[in-house]
């Protein structure tokens, strides 16, 4: 049976029992904290936990989960995969234990014909939690199990929480009896490779305050309403069903590890070590294709660290198992073929996924090769048995991409070890200069108490979404981080408000500028960041009088300033929108600045855009603007907002109620802060200024916003006219026109130093013939005139050293290179065994020339500044000869 057909037959089962399909969440979790969903229930901790109520009594799912704790375990054991899907049904307050029991038998053991899954009932065993004997009873109750196959264990197999604070409950695990051929009699827990478990049946029901390990956690309470939660491994039970012996010869996973035998031309089930690097193969590659196409990248933290481990991992394998090649390419598009009948999206979006596996092995095997020099080079210093320190580790991690697990795995394949702690610790440090460097940045190292007790009284309120004046009142003025009670003129400091019209930075979008008044008092308003969230900070500078906490203000937005903001604002939506219609919905934003005339916006994305992609975004852009689009906005719950399409900061925490805003119906929305202009024809003219990259996979653009993007082009286009003037030509003939300028100028560049190095050599001929004698040495010095470079120079010398026939030959020349002089002195064996060498001599012209110089014995070279002492120069060269 194919695991695609366990699946529909899971969730035909539920469906037909009442429950509603809920789709696979993606494989990236919603909490930051965990990266990756590790089980089924994690989309429905809300409801599960009582937080929210949930929309259905009943839910089923099949969902995409990766673990990656247990790696190096792959392929070593029949059952751990780094991706796995577990299905799952749920019930929220409905039905409890019994029910959970008699759906998970039925389903096992009914026959396929109708449905079931057709496991033999002789060969199912249950397991129970020590303390829970009812739910021994409930298993006799509902099937016909056996008391003998229900065995009781501890808190470590049968409590089931996610590992932080929330809900939790006993759980009663069914295992599968694979025979006596794999292991001893007893039951699951004798053996858990004979019995595999298949299905975590969870009774939620209470509520955990603190988790400090699996067995180790705190009960607070009862949850509002009891719930179940299962989990039955796809994998586990397809590999059954398909009567293999683990998960990495089912169909889903099989045909990859085939793909790696024929290209390494190793047979699979030859060789113990080569069958588990075929299967860490199909593993990870399987896992890395569903990562991408939930939208993660290669990177060097979190879940791009993880994605980058599991491909490296994966070529690396390929590698032990002869391969050098690019091996992605051929096992990727097998991976896709075995998965897309669960996963179409897979197949839809297959362009964009390879292209961001090929590239990461592309990058990868650049480094491996240096990487692994410097490895070798480390084994060889410290010999088998040694340690390599943790400096290297680093060095390899930082500079050449290794993961430190690779690290460890290839020094160990050598026979030493690496000083991981070492590694860790400089790691650390790195991580360490670079928040230091973010606070210092951000001044955010100062003490924020005195903000922290002005909030205590509650937060400012922001009025500048409708108003751009306020009358307000002052609640308090900080200056270096303490309270102050009163600022006069010249001061500078942190004015808060109780009401406030200024936008404080965030989002991308900058603090407005403006004034803030009072009774003989004025103030301009330089920046307003919220150093406690909740509570804006204006940072004023007093032009006028003096204030102290409860004065009454009127705050005052400089509204062009503010009006060009908004238009940089909500260029950034239409460009957003413009690049995923342009290059596809995972261009995701990673981070943006609007200021006045100015957007700026980065987005994950492999490659750089082409000119004709450029102009697509920049087209499509300037068309929503043309169409003079509505921009309205709304606040709804999270979970609604991102239901209705609106698109969220990846990794970014949001409160429970967002604001959308939304632009044009479809065309754009998204969750933001920000202030926008109210018809998209307001924000003006986008005009693309530069695309590039920053930092592997993110790129940024930016333009110009408004009157600043209409200037800059009518400044091109008079730049554009004087060149037309200049050269004769139509504007459109320019570009043209000035290559083949370019091409005549190089032209005539090689000419011409085609003719200097005649002049150089004819130059020769008269210098081997014109030389003198000095006490038994023959000196040859010229002076060449302006040169094309210090090579002509060089070359002239040992030319016309290699044509004087003579016991001791010392020749000097010196030629200028854009006016200032350069110099070369050879001096042949006959003149070095008399005790002039090279480089002596030439700093002796150098000196002349104010400057300096050197080389070796038999050819040095060197420059100065005064050419109009070259005569002299040589002349000293002379004089150093005759003093040999
Ligand atoms: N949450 C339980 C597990 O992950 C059952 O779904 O095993």
């Amino acid at each position: 049976m194919r695991t695609a057909e366990i699946r529909e037959r899971w969730l035909t089962f539920f469906e037909e029992n009442g429950h509603t399909v809920v789709p696979s969440a993606s494989v990236i979790s919603d909490d930051p904290s965990i990266l990756f969903n590790i089980a089924g229930m994690v989309q429905f901790i809300p409801y599960l936990s009582g937080r929210e109520p949930a929309p259905f009594a009943r839910a089923t799912s099949v969902q995409k989960c990766v673990r990656t704790q247990d790696i190096e375990e792959v392929g070593k054991t029949t059952r751990h995969g780094t991706f796995f899907q577990m299905n799952g049904n749920f019930s929220f307050g409905d039905y409890f234990k019994a029910d959970a029991i008699r759906f998970a038998w039925q389903l096992l053991t009914r026959a396929e014909s109708e449905g079931g899954l057709a496991f033999d009932p002789d060969r199912l065993w249950a397991t129970v939690h020590h303390d829970d004997a009812e739910t021994v009873d409930l298993w006799l109750e509902q099937t016909s199990i056996p008391r003998e196959r229900i065995q009781f264990r501890g808190s470590d197999d049968n409590f089931w929480h996610t590992g932080q604070p929330g809900p939790g409950g006993y759980c009663s695990e069914i295992y599968y009896d694979r025979g006596p051929g794999y292991g001893v009699e007893g039951g699951p827990v004798a053996d858990e490779d004979r019995y595999i478990e298949i299905w975590n049946l969870v009774f939620m029901e209470f509520e955990l305050s603190a988790v400090r390990s699996k067995t180790d956690f705190d009960i607070k309470g009862d949850l509002p309403a009891k719930n179940i939660d299962t989990g039955m491994g796809l994998e586990r039970v397809a590999f059954l069903k398909q009567g293999v012996e683990n998960m990495y010869e089912i169909d889903e996973v099989f045909p990859v590890i085939e793909a790696a035998s024929r290209l390494s031309g190793r047979a699979y089930g030859a060789d113990g070590d080569d069958d588990v690097r075929m299967r860490v193969v199909a593993d990870h590659v399987r896992s890395a294709l569903v990562i991408i196409g939930d939208g993660v990248r290669p990177g060097n933290e979190g879940r791009g660290y993880i994605l980058r481990r599991l491909l490296r991992r994966a070529v690396r394998a390929m590698r032990l198992l002869g391969v050098t090649e690019p091996v992605v390419p051929h096992l990727l598009p097998v991976s896709m073929e075995a998965m897309k009948a669960s996963y179409p999206e897979l197949e839809a979006d297959f362009d964009r996924i390879s292209r961001v596996a090929y590239a990461e092995e592309t990058a990868f095997l650049r480094t491996l090769e240096s990487g692994t020099q410097l490895l070798a080079g480390a084994v060889d210093r410290v010999g088998t048995g040694g340690a390599i320190a943790g400096d290297i580790a680093f060095a390899l991690h930082d500079t050449h991409g290794f993961p430190i697990d690779l690290t460890l795995e290839m020094a160990s394949e050598h026979g030493v070890t690496v000083d991981e702690e070492g590694f860790r610790s400089l790691m650390q440090e790195q991580r360490d200069r670079a928040r230091a460097d973010a606070r210092a940045k951000k001044g955010g190292a100062a003490d924020l108490s005195a903000y922290s007790q002005l909030l205590d009284d509650g937060a400012s309120e922001f009025v500048g979404y409708d108003a751009l004046s306020a009358d307000a009142r002052v609640r308090g003025l900080v200056s270096d981080g303490g309270a102050v009670d009163r600022a006069a003129v010249g001061d500078t400091v942190d004015l808060v408000l109780d009401v406030t019209p200024f936008y404080a930075e965030s989002g991308g979008q900058r603090a407005d500028q403006g004034l803030i008044r009072g009774d003989g008092f004025l103030a301009r308003v330089l920046d307003v960041q919220a150093p406690v969230k909740g509570l804006p900070a204006h940072r004023v500078e007093v032009l006028d009088g003096e204030i102290a906490p409860g004065a009454d203000v009127f705050a005052e937005v400089d509204s062009a300033h503010r009006f060009a903001a908004a238009q940089a604002h909500s260029a950034t939506h239409l460009v957003h929108s413009a690049l995923r219609t342009v290059l596809g919905p995972h261009a995701v934003q990673a981070g943006s600045l609007n200021q006045p005339g100015y957007m700026r916006f980065d987005y994950a994305f492999p490659d750089a855009l082409t000119p004709a992609m450029r102009a697509e975004i920049e087209d499509a852009a300037n068309i929503a603007v043309r169409d003079d689009f509505d921009v309205s906005y709304e606040y709804l719950p999270l979970d609604e907002a991102k239901r209705s399409g609106a698109l969220a900061l990846f990794g970014e925490k949001y409160p429970s109620v967002v604001r959308v805003v939304d632009i044009g119906g479809p065309f754009s929305r998204e969750l933001c802060g920000g202030t926008h202009v109210a018809r998209t024809a307001q924000v003006g003219p986008i005009s693309l200024l530069s695309e590039a990259s920053v930092g592997s996979g993110t790129r940024r653009v930016e333009a110009a916003v408004g009157l600043d993007a209409f200037r800059g082009l009518a400044r091109e286009r008079t730049i554009l006219q004087s060149l037309s003037e200049m050269l004769k030509v139509p504007g459109t003939d320019v570009p043209e026109r000035v290559s083949s300028l370019l091409g005549r100028l190089k032209e005539a560049e090689r000419t011409i130093a085609e003719l200097g190095r005649a002049r150089v050599l004819a130059a020769a001929a008269d210098a081997v013939a014109n030389t003198r004698d000095i006490g038994g040495v023959r000196f040859s010095a010229t002076e060449l005139g302006d040169v094309a470079d210090a090579g002509d120079v060089r070359s002239f010398v040992t030319d016309v050293r290699n044509r004087i026939d003579a016991d001791a030959v010392v020749v000097a020349a010196v030629g200028t290179v854009g006016g200032k002089p350069s110099v070369v002195v050879a001096a042949d064996e006959g003149a070095q065994s008399r005790g002039l060498r090279a480089g002596d001599l030439v700093k002796r012209a150098c000196t002349e020339l104010g400057g300096g110089g050197g080389g070796k014995p038999d050819l040095a070279q060197g420059g100065g500044q005064d050419a109009a002492r070259i005569p002299q120069a040589l002349d000293a060269v002379a004089t150093a000869i005759a003093e040999a």
